[in-house]
């Protein structure tokens, strides 16, 4: 029996399969199957991509340098995230600091607000996300993330949460099952003035929840909360450098946040990576004082490396019209697949990022004190017959495909493939 305290997307105890290897967009495993990886967020370019297996090795051979010295490959990865990720963004964009896990950008990115506002408070929409550890634990409305032992419907009670937290009706845009009549967020946001009123921050992520971007909402939160005097923050964790078919999603529309958070794939899977982007405005606020945040192993020589080479790769490789290709691919096929099961309730999505929601017990009631597999997860055991992984979302009807940005059509084709073949499961239990 493994020593490991494991912990995972699924409630039960069953381990997950063993991976031994891999290779572009395949897993390797132990008992000699090559699988499809359909779900992975961290792994943008998929596994041992050999741009970045080459900028690893060389930084294997550098000093150990901590945040609070200057390394010269850390200012050229914050110079390339300016110049490549970040360009046309000029007029609004100031700095950044790195750090290792989405998690913690956000914890910082808000504390931070807190600091400039004086105020504690903090505002999000329903079914986000937004980490693990701090005020962005703080902030994942989920309430089976909350650090304790996941038993929502049992009666245990959740700690207090560290800040006030501010709800904001989400956006329900989806390619299908979505709202009938598509009310403005001009309307289901009436309310935003009242709740952002004493927010310090309102931060709004494209995935979680399977709610996607909307332009139109975000220009509409971004109204309210530069009148409450909230600082937005772009949770693009998930969705920037590259998954939403663009470097960031918020792009799609007029507004611009006042910090941008990101992670998971900005090492191009190869390192552990994170980074808190702020606004002009926000380094003009910070002249004179000290943000004070220091990390022993954040903006680490080997991840700043994985960093610069993974931004190159996006740029070189055309990555970012590939997935607004596959974008097509999947939006074309996800909508043939959910008109021919009748288990599926909804499918929404953007670029290589897409939640396929099932019927079954409401989210808002999921609980983790069970010993039952959830239906998400038996349809993705069943697509494991067919060559994919396709993860679950903690939500027990939820199933998300992101593939590594780098899939090819065929591969793409396999994955919907795998998919299709595991909801034959959740057609039969539902009858
Ligand atoms: C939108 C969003 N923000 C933040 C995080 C937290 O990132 P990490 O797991 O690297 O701490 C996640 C992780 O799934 C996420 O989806």
């Amino acid at each position: 029996m493994s020593k490991l305290l494991r912990t995972g997307l699924n409630a039960g105890e069953a381990a997950p399969m063993a991976v031994v290897g891999g290779e572009g967009v395949y897993f390797h495993l132990a008992d000699g199957r090559k699988l499809i990886d359909g779900s992975n967020t961290g792994g943008g370019l998929g596994h041992r991509h050999p741009a970045m297996v080459e900028a690893i090795r060389r930084a294997a051979d550098t000093p150990v340098v901590n945040e609070g010295w200057t390394w010269i490959g850390r200012e050229q990865a914050a110079d390339d995230l300016m110049a490549i990720a970040f360009a046309g963004e000029e007029d609004w964009v100031g700095a950044v600091r790195f750090c290792i896990s989405g998690s913690e950008a956000n914890d910082m990115a808000l504390s931070l607000c807190q600091a400039l506002t004086q105020r504690s408070a903090l505002a999000t929409r329903e079914r986000a996300y937004h980490g693990i550890t701090g005020l962005s634990r703080n902030m994942t409305v989920q309430p089976q993330w909350h650090g304790g032992l996941a038993v929502h419907a049992g009666g245990s009670k959740l700690p207090a949460p560290m800040a006030p937290v501010r709800i904001l009706p989400a956006p329900d845009g989806a390619i299908y099952g979505g709202a009938a009549n598509n009310t403005p967020p001009s309307e289901y946001l009436a309310d935003a003035p009242r709740l952002l009123s004493d927010t310090a921050a309102t931060i709004i992520d494209y995935t979680q929840g399977g709610i996607y971007y909307d332009g139109a909402y975000q220009d509409e939160v971004a109204r309210h909360a530069r009148q409450a005097g909230s600082y937005w923050i772009a949770d693009e964790v998930v969705t920037g450098a590259g998954r939403a078919g663009r470097w960031f999603a918020f792009q799609g529309a007029q507004s611009r946040p006042d910090i941008v958070t990101l992670g998971k794939s900005l090492g191009g899977g190869a390192a552990a990576v994170a980074a808190v982007v702020v606004s002009k405005e926000i380094v003009e606020r910070l002249k004179g004082t000290s943000w004070q945040n220091y990390g022993t192993l954040r903006g680490h020589p080997i991840s700043m490396a994985a960093v610069s080479a993974y931004l190159r790769v996006v740029a070189d490789e055309k990555i970012l019209e590939r997935v607004r290709h596959l974008e097509k691919l999947f939006s074309r096929r996800l909508l043939a697949i959910a008109q021919k099961h009748s288990s599926v309730r909804r499918v929404a999505g953007q670029g290589l990022h897409w939640t396929v929601e099932l019927h079954g017990p409401d989210w808002r009631t999921w609980h983790a004190d069970t010993a039952e597999v959830p239906i998400a997860s038996r349809v993705a055991e069943r697509a494991l017959e067919a060559g994919a992984v396709i993860g679950t979302s903690g939500e027990q009807t939820s199933l998300f495909l992101a593939p590594p940005l780098v899939i090819s059509d065929r591969e793409a084709d396999q994955l919907l493939d795998a998919l299709d073949h595991g909801l034959d499961i959740s057609d039969k239990e539902r009858g």
